[in-house]
């Protein structure tokens, strides 16, 4: 390990009281992630994981399985007895870095770059301790920072609580954040005392037991105020993932694509959309999600891990998981699209038609009112309305195949395992229980019975009502 090798300890032991949620609080999620995910993903665009130590307590093994995949090391404080005590606990590792930094693990909006300006500011400064700070609009319900006169160095931070009046007024928050020095910390860690409203040991006091022993203390500014947001409340958790919602829709309309009334559009992390394209008012992009060029999704449609081609129109109401859509089809309204469907190019799927595990050929149609459950559709096939593939007999499922042009009319059930050949034609209202050679009409319908004048007699023989 070398001299420049720094720590990035993450503190997620708390209960989060003040969420009344029976989940804790690292684990309740914005922007479609964990806070803490989002907290370790920016650390370990700093550091290495294997330098990320992230400190649990309340459920500690639930918050442990929830971000295992990430690689960081886990520190166990099993009472929770304040900040302070959370980086007493973490001691014997990060001790043997020459210096550490802390961050929150419910505070998901920090940044890469901000976490290494910390980082740089600190170790030019050569302090025992850098806060980053920051002005928000409401201060309220933060510890304030202290400074000496309009210089960087720091006197103290002093919580929200133990605030004197004639200190009300001070803007300059404690973001959570810190960098210090191993050694004047960790010389100075035990001496924290729990003479204050919550009877904890506070982190934020090393800042004024630092400065009595001589130590460098220093602050530097957040640019952006609401990069540092914490989310204690639900109304906090709400207003960091529409933060963090803007950031991603301001982000991909920078990158060419129009997506009005973006307050109202649910767009996760990870989603790419082509240049050209346009998301309306209230559209939900999920997962690992892409969107090709020029392509129209319309309101009220939920994409989850979809992989959508570009020329797409998606009409307003569908929902799309984890299937993929070919250049130039067209879906909905009000389809669902369900796991493993694959739509060809050019391919239509209208007006509520639910496929599942269904491959849909080139051009092919299912315009109207079907299922299309474990299903091989060929090119240029055309599926009439309220056609039903029956997948299921109630143990197994079985797979319906169709081939290339075939056209199989109205109101048809095809009973799978089942396949109709290349070019074969089914007559409306069909039950197809067994295969259907290319190229034959096949009905599987009774035939028309109609008797005259069967209704007029009945009538005549009826006695006359009184
Ligand atoms: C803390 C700061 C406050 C700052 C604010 C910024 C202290 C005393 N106060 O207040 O100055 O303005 O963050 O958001 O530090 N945690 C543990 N173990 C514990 C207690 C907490 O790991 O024993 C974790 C929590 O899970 C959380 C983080 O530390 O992720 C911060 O704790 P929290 O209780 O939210 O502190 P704040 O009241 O927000
Ligand atoms: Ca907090």
């Amino acid at each position: 390990m070398s001299s420049h090798d720094f720590a990035i300890a993450i503190m997620a032991a708390g209960k989060g009281t003040r969420l009344k949620s029976k989940r804790p609080k690292v684990l309740h999620e914005v922007g479609g992630k964990p806070l803490l995910a989002h907290v370790i993903r920016s650390a370990a665009a700093v550091v290495p994981a294997q330098n990320i130590f992230v400190i649990i307590g309340h459920e500690a093994e639930r918050v442990r399985a929830a971000v295992a995949n990430t690689g960081v090391n886990f520190v166990l404080q099993a009472e929770q007895r304040g900040t302070g005590h959370a980086i007493q606990c973490a001691r014997g590792e990060l001790a043997k870095f020459a210096n550490f930094l802390v961050l929150s693990g419910d505070a998901p909006l920090i940044r890469p770059e901000t976490i290494q300006r910390i980082r740089d500011f600190h170790m030019a400064q050569q302090a025992a301790m850098t806060i980053l700070t920051a002005l928000p609009a409401n201060p309220t319900g933060y510890g304030r920072v202290l400074r000496e006169g309009s210089t960087d160095r720091v006197a103290a931070i002093v919580e929200q609580k133990s605030l004197r009046p004639e200190q009300s007024n001070l803007g300059e928050i404690n973001s959570g954040f810190y960098a210090f020095d191993s050694k004047p910390m960790f010389s100075n860690i035990d001496r924290l005392r729990t003479d204050n409203p919550h009877a904890e040991y506070y982190l934020t006091d090393m800042a004024g037991l630092l400065v009595a022993e001589g130590q460098k203390v220093v602050a530097i500014r957040a640019e952006d105020p609401d990069e540092v947001l914490g989310g204690n409340t639900i109304a906090e958790l709400v207003s960091l993932d529409a933060n963090m919602r803007m950031r991603k829709a301001r982000e991909l309309m920078a990158q060419g694509v129009t997506i009005f009334r973006p307050e109202t559009c649910v767009i996760d992390e990870e989603v790419r959309v082509g240049s050209d394209s346009t998301v309306e008012p209230f559209v939900q992009l999920l997962g690992n999600t892409s969107i090709g060029e020029n392509c129209r999704i319309r309101s009220y449609s939920i994409i989850s891990n979809a992989n959508i081609g570009s020329e797409v129109h998606v009409r307003p109401g569908c929902i799309i998981d984890d299937s993929s859509i070919s250049t130039g089809a067209v879906i909905g309204p009000y389809s669902h699209i369900r796991p493993g469907s694959e739509i060809g190019q050019g391919a239509h799927v209208g007006n509520f038609v639910e496929t599942k595990k269904a491959r849909i050929g080139r051009g092919s149609k299912a315009n109207h009112l079907s299922y299309l459950g474990d299903a091989e559709i060929g090119d240029g096939v055309n599926i009439g309305a309220g056609t039903i593939t029956c997948n299921y007999d109630g143990v197994n499922k079985h797979k319906t195949v169709i081939e290339d042009a075939v056209f199989v009319g109205s109101d048809s059930t095809l009973v799978a395992p089942v396949k109709v050949g290349r070019g074969a034609y089914i007559g409306a209202a069909s039950c197809i229980t067994s295969d259907v050679p290319a190229d034959s009409l096949a009905l599987g319908r009774a035939t028309q019975v109609v008797k005259e004048g069967w209704v007029k007699r009945k009538r005549e023989q009826q006695p006359k009502k009184a």
